[in-house]
């Protein structure tokens, strides 16, 4: 396989923080979650709940963010499975310049999230990230608030989703072990709070059924821009799903690859035990400025069906409930439903 020669990007039109006044004028206006969550500021914008740090990068990505033709974004809700489909995505479209060395691979020594950078994470924490010579990068946001080059383009997506009950409990982990590494002590944080918030939509970047609705509907109108995955079917059948992948993001594996084994050598190097065992991924740190997220807590059980050791039948039944009233109608079902 010839090997790419990347060269530099520039996706950001206007100097970083140009237009802060006015992004944080539009996010006064919004409605806040009441009451309020103990930590963070929480805005809804267009239907969708948003940290108001992330809302404003995302008002100011929609204007000044320029997407390169290639360009191929990586888009999912919190905890489910962003940090494995960045490692994967990563590693197919880097294959020819790192696989015969493997000493060499970033992922050996950077979290996943210091290989692609997520667009309202890093715009103010990285903004330079931004313009990576790879065509991937990711986010977090609606279908609807994607930057307006994003929209316009006819850039591939790939969107992965995880079954609901699994979220939120990867979420409640994940919340949890972030304000003990902040050394916060949430006051009003109990598991029933979070779990209004998730199941009444208001969670981060939530209603979490309504994300996933938008990015289904589109995969199902565009299926040839829009690659819809589920965490579940990537854990079942990671090496066939791996082979679509590299095929959806025009970087499809040769014979010659596929008899080197250079599949099985993707999906173990991204394998959760082995990404979770490396130094920098027990031990670091990513660093964003306001905040240090311990990179370990992006690696946990990475288990499906982990819902069972921490909700009541209740919270189960109320849950399923929405996601067959959301899901079933446009045919979207998780293995544990079928
Ligand atoms: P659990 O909390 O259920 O273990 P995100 O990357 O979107 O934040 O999602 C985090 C979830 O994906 C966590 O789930 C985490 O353990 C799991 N995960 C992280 N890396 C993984 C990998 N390489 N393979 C499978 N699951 C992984």
């Amino acid at each position: 396989m010839p090997s790419s020669s990347p060269s530099k990007v520039s996706r950001l039109s206007i100097s970083e923080n140009s237009n802060e006044t006015k992004y944080k004028e539009i996010i006064s206006t919004l409605p806040k979650l009441d009451p309020p969550h103990p930590t963070y500021e929480i805005n809804q914008y267009n239907g969708f709940w948003f940290h108001s740090s992330t809302l404003e990068a995302t008002l100011s990505l929609s204007e000044n963010f320029k997407a390169q033709p290639s360009d191929i974004y990586l888009c999912s809700s919190p905890k489910t499975g962003t940090t494995w489909l960045k490692a994967l995505a990563f590693s197919i479209v880097t294959r020819d310049r790192f696989l015969d060395d493997d000493s060499s691979n970033p992922l050996l020594n950077k979290v996943p999230h210091n290989c692609v950078p997520t667009l309202e994470v890093d715009y103010y924490a990285n903004p330079s990230f931004l313009d990576t010579d790879l065509p991937v990068l990711a986010t977090h946001v609606p279908y609807a608030c994607l930057p307006r080059s994003v929209l316009d383009s006819d850039c591939k997506i790939i969107y992965i989703c995880r079954e609901p009950k699994d979220t939120f409990v990867s979420w409640w982990h994940y919340d949890k072990k972030q304000q003990e590494s902040f050394g916060i002590v949430e006051s009003g944080k109990t598991l029933e709070q979070e779990f209004k918030w998730f199941h009444g939509g208001k969670s981060m970047y939530g209603p979490y059924w309504d994300h996933v609705l938008e990015y289904f509907k589109e995969s199902v109108q565009r299926p040839e821009r829009v690659f819809f995955l589920t965490y579940e079917d990537l854990k079942s059948d990671t090496l066939n799903y791996v082979k679509k992948l590299a095929e959806f993001m025009g970087k499809p594996f040769t014979e010659e690859e596929v008899n080197q084994g250079v599949v099985e050598k993707i999906v173990a190097r991204c394998n959760i035990k082995s990404l979770s065992n490396l130094e920098v991924n027990k031990s670091g740190f990513f660093d964003l400025k306001q905040w240090k997220i311990s990179n370990s807590s992006y690696f946990r059980k990475g288990e499906v069906g982990d819902w069972k050791n921490l909700l009541t039948e209740d919270m189960a039944k109320s849950i399923d409930k929405i996601t067959e009233e959301k899901f079933h109608p446009v045919g979207l079902k998780f293995p544990s439903e079928k």
